[in-house]
């Protein structure tokens, strides 16, 4: 039997059999006037409660959200309590779906990248929230909005007008040209387009930072070449040169290739520096040593022009000793380069507010404020021909900010043009791990 005669026998036998069943018991009992009679009564009410189960059901239709839903026994509660559980059914699904693209929305909104879809007329349908912030592009209110009159960079149109999948576009942003992104568009589906807008801006600015360096270092490199290779010229020329002269020129060219392997020496500390995250080795650095060096270096290299005095006050000090050597004896080589014959310089290791500083306080030439913020950059000098005439690379204090940085220490400057600086190199207190016994 098929779904639709069961279905049509069980009404059959709920509706109909009861009135035929008493017409027939009337029928036995009263005759066959009595059994139309009730069978006609029966067969009325039936029809009377079908119309109004049917009109219960119409009305609920017309409005499902605020009727409640119908009710009834027998027959008809089947078929309702059927209808209710496949709107049940269709209702949880809804859920589910809506559950779903509720969370996709919340993925594709935490997508870095700007994700926008256009229609085949370039009008948008959908943006994430990246796009907002790369192409200023606002949903509801650009819902439909051909995406050229929202992004007016020249040539972008015609970028997407040539729908050259593989090629992307450069746009920098307009608001403040200060964020450059890449725009590719790639089909979706028969005529639509997805569009993604990518930030380059980091990854440009540390390309640039990269040829800003090599351009440096090749300048750095050239000058004392060029000065080496003059001089080779003269050497060659037979008897262009006594002896003398042959003398001095040695000299000359033995001090520009010092100053190249200085600066080698200073490019390959970087290099190593920046490829590790931490030290190699630490241990409890005894500073009272360490400062008895800093002193004997800095008088050999003062050579007697400057008053050069220490204290230690501080305890011993956690961390790598060759770096905190190479960090604080740059300190040290400035202050003594950067102070006229006759000034003093005081170099000190102290507790100060728990935290260890070691500070070189020189009465030099002093720095303006406004070159301070930009002192650690690499071959920022303030003073281009002093550094290099003192033998100077500009790398030294990118060396002590990278050193003091793997050991969760921060460099401070405090400097008054003409009148000296005092550089300080402040470490956490957990460095200082006998700080209680030394202090006290
Ligand atoms: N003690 C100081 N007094 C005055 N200027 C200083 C001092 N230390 C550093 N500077 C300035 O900071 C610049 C950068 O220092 P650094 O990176 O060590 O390079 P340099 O090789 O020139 O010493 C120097 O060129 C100089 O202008
Ligand atoms: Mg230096």
């Amino acid at each position: 039997m098929t779904r639709l005669g069961a279905s049509f026998a069980k009404l059959l036998l709920r509706g109909v059999l009861p009135i035929a069943f008493l017409a027939l018991l009337a029928w036995l009992s009263h005759g066959p006037a009595w059994a139309w009679a009730i069978a006609a009564l029966g067969c009325t009410l039936l029809v009377c409660v079908q119309t109004r189960q049917l009109a219960a059901l119409a009305a609920w239709l017309d409005a499902p959200a605020s009727d409640a839903f119908p009710q009834a026994g027998g027959a008809w509660g089947e078929v309702l309590g059927k209808l209710a559980h496949r709107l049940d059914d269709e209702a949880h699904q809804r859920e589910a779906v809506e559950a779903r693209l509720r969370s996709f929305r919340g993925a594709m909104d935490a997508v870095p990248d700007g994700l926008v879809i256009l229609d085949a007329g370039h009008r948008i349908q959908w943006s994430n929230r990246a796009a907002a912030a790369h192409l200023g592009i606002r949903l509801p209110r650009d819902k439909e909005v051909m995406i050229e009159h929202l992004v007016r960079t020249p040539g972008f149109a015609e970028y997407l007008a040539g729908a050259d999948t593989q090629g992307t576009f450069v746009l920098q942003a307009l608001a403040a040209r200060t964020r450059v992104y890449t725009i590719r568009v790639v089909p979706l589906g028969d005529a639509n387009k997805l569009l993604v807008s990518l930030d380059v801006t980091d990854a440009r600015r540390v390309e640039s930072m990269r040829s800003t360096f090599v351009a440096n270092v090749s300048h750095e490199l050239r000058t004392p070449l060029t000065v080496v290779s003059g001089f080779l010229e003269y050497f060659t020329d037979d008897g262009a040169v006594d002896a003398e002269q042959r003398q001095q020129f040695a000299r000359l060219m033995s001090d520009q290739t010092a100053r190249m392997l200085t600066l080698v020496d200073d490019l390959l500390t970087l290099s190593r520096l920046e490829a590790e995250d931490a030290p190699a080795s630490e241990e409890d650095v005894d500073m009272a040593d360490l400062m008895e060096q800093l002193l004997a270096e800095g008088q050999s290299l003062s050579d007697g022009r400057h008053q050069l005095a220490v204290t230690c006050a501080g305890p011993a000090l956690r961390g790598n000793r060759k770096e905190l050597h190479s960090a604080f004896g740059n300190l040290v080589s400035n202050a003594i380069r950067y102070t006229p014959a006759g000034g003093a310089i005081r170099i000190e290791w102290a507790v100060v507010d728990g935290r260890g500083v070691f500070s070189v306080c020189d009465s030099g030439v002093g720095v303006a404020a406004k070159h301070l913020p930009r002192l650690t950059e690499r071959f920022y000098r303030v003073d281009r021909g002093r550094s290099r005439d003192t033998g100077g690379t500009g790398l030294g204090l990118a060396i002590v900010k990278h050193i003091l940085l793997r050991h969760q220490a921060t460099l401070s400057i405090e400097s008054e043009l003409g009148a000296g600086s005092t550089f300080s190199a402040v470490f956490p207190d957990w460095r200082l791990p006998s700080a209680g016994r030394a202090v006290a």
